[in-house]
């Protein structure tokens, strides 16, 4: 149990009172004290421009846990000890005088780790490691946590690392994605290395394609500004989609630590063909979402969001074949899509395996045998199943074949376990520094390289995202993506 090595450590969190602190750090540090994950001299500061006392940002914390973590409400045992933790500094992230506060409020004092969470504009990036070095604030056991997005193409990502560097060595350096926090997304990992049963089936030899979809209902929330220079390639493939595909494609690392996983991930991302000129237009589809129904209710096209503009061409929905160079997974297609407003929230990975080589249960009812299929849920429920095909029971019935699934649901295996958020196990991570599941600078740049390529072919064009209405599953041509190879994507 990984419980006892956990040191005291001071947790500063930059953008302290905003969205992500309230909605996802600070649940997510309360729920780590409840399972007592947290060291007793564990402090957690709030830093932000805004005055404030203590007293005001425990309230404020405390209103957030009321909203986000119902069940706190009247936690005598944990909250009491987590207000104690709190406390505030104020400082203007461009103001380097200002970060004397930090020396003053004891940041790291007694040789404690410290844990700088940059919730913040990474424009902000640079000068703020400027500034705790200057305030001897980035020695070794002190580590930033950065937040996405790392840049919006490879220039801008390598200026922000570049300024990073000059003060936080790599090692100091916790490139967070929050999918890797996912605990489907972790057992992925221990089902191919902790299995006998599926590694010697992993290739190209046994699956036909795999399927990666993240499918939101929600459109652009009010993020408009941030997310009209993004667009679903930056904001969502970029990170997350292609981290999945880096974890079902590795090689199995020979131990499981930071550097032996990472070392996998980087060769599939090199292993990644270029998607690039007129290939764009035959592998990848994208869309912008226009009004449409969603749960019963009317929805706004992505145009009519608050302070839209018409002439925007940004993708809220992308589609796409990529294809992985290697010796593995020579001609097995991974299709990866994405979309806002889609039809329903999930997220999950699919292996289809290849359809048997001969069948024996020749009559009528069998003519369409359904391949075997590994299904990953990451999200609403977090669920493995496996499809294999059974014999429908009744003398009757002769040798009728039908798909099962074999599932494995997590609520229902580990009935009594809490299925902790993506954040916990990333905050507790970064606090006994280990960095498995962050990103490595090279894997952010293979990533921005690649990407780059898709975005400049696009740029070529004057062909405009296709209109999807909300509530759909994206533009008609997405679904025709496989198809056009013989597939189909996955029903959810
Ligand atoms: C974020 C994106 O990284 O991930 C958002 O910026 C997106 O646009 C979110 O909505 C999705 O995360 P999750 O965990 O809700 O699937």
């Amino acid at each position: 149990m990984m419980k006892a090595s956990l040191k005291a450590c001071d947790v500063v969190i930059f953008g302290g009172g905003g969205d992500l602190a309230m909605r996802k750090l600070l649940p997510a540090l309360y729920h780590l004290d409840q399972d007592g994950l947290l060291a007793k001299n564990t402090r957690i500061i709030g830093a932000s421009r805004r005055e404030m006392s203590a007293a005001d940002y425990q309230a404020k914390v405390r209103e957030a846990l009321d909203e986000f973590v119902p069940k706190s409400i009247g936690d005598e045992k944990t909250w009491p000890r987590f207000k104690e933790r709190l406390s505030y500094v104020s400082v203007d992230a461009q103001q380097e005088s200002d970060f004397a506060r930090f020396n003053d409020a004891k940041v790291g004092a007694d040789d404690k780790d410290v844990v700088f969470y940059l919730a913040t504009s990474p424009d902000l990036f640079g000068s703020i490691c400027s500034s705790l070095a200057n305030h001897g604030l980035n020695q070794e056991r002190m580590r930033v946590v950065l937040e996405k997005p790392l840049g919006r193409d490879l220039t801008s990502s390598r200026a922000i690392n570049d300024e990073v560097t000059q003060n936080f060595g790599e090692k100091q350096i916790f490139r967070i994605d929050h999918y890797l926090g996912k605990e489907t997304v972790q057992n992925l990992l221990a089902i191919r290395f902790g299995n006998t049963l599926f590694e010697p089936l992993w290739d190209s030899a046994h699956i036909d394609n795999v399927q990666i979809t993240v499918s939101e209902t929600v459109g652009v929330e009010g993020r408009w500004g941030y997310y009209d220079k993004a667009g679903a390639l930056r904001d969502m493939v970029q990170n997350h989609l292609v981290q999945l595909l880096c974890l079902v494609a590795m090689e199995p690392p020979g131990r499981n630590d930071a550097d032996s996983v990472r070392d996998e991930k980087i060769k599939v991302l090199k292993a990644l063909r270029p998607i690039e000129g007129a290939n764009a237009y035959t592998k990848t589809v994208r869309g912008q979402y226009a009004k449409g129904m969603i749960n019963g209710k009317e929805v706004k096209g992505y145009f009519d969001e608050e302070g839209s503009n018409p002439e925007s061409r940004t993708e809220t929905f992308v589609a796409l074949r990529a294809d992985i160079d290697n010796w593995r997974w020579a001609g097995v297609p991974f299709y990866l899509r994405t979309g806002k407003r889609l039809g329903q929230r999930y997220s999950e990975i699919v292996i289809q395996y290849k359809a048997i080589p001969h069948s024996i249960f020749n009559d009528e009812s069998n003519r369409q045998l359904q391949r075997n299929q590994l299904i990953i849920r990451l999200q609403p429920e977090e669920k493995i199943s496996l499809t294999v095909m059974n014999k429908v029971p009744g003398a009757g019935e002769g040798m009728n074949l039908q798909p099962v699934d074999l599932n494995l649901s997590l609520s229902e295996a580990f009935h009594n376990k809490r299925s902790p958020e993506a954040y916990e196990r990333l905050l507790l991570d970064v606090m006994r520094d280990d960095a498995t599941l962050f990103m490595r600078y090279d894997e952010v740049e293979a990533a921005w390289k690649w990407v780059d390529g898709i975005m400049a072919a696009w740029n070529q064009t004057s062909e405009r995202p296709k209109e999807y209405a909300s509530g759909s599953w994206g533009p008609a041509a997405s679904m025709a993506l496989p198809i056009k190879d013989g597939r189909n994507w996955h029903d959810y």
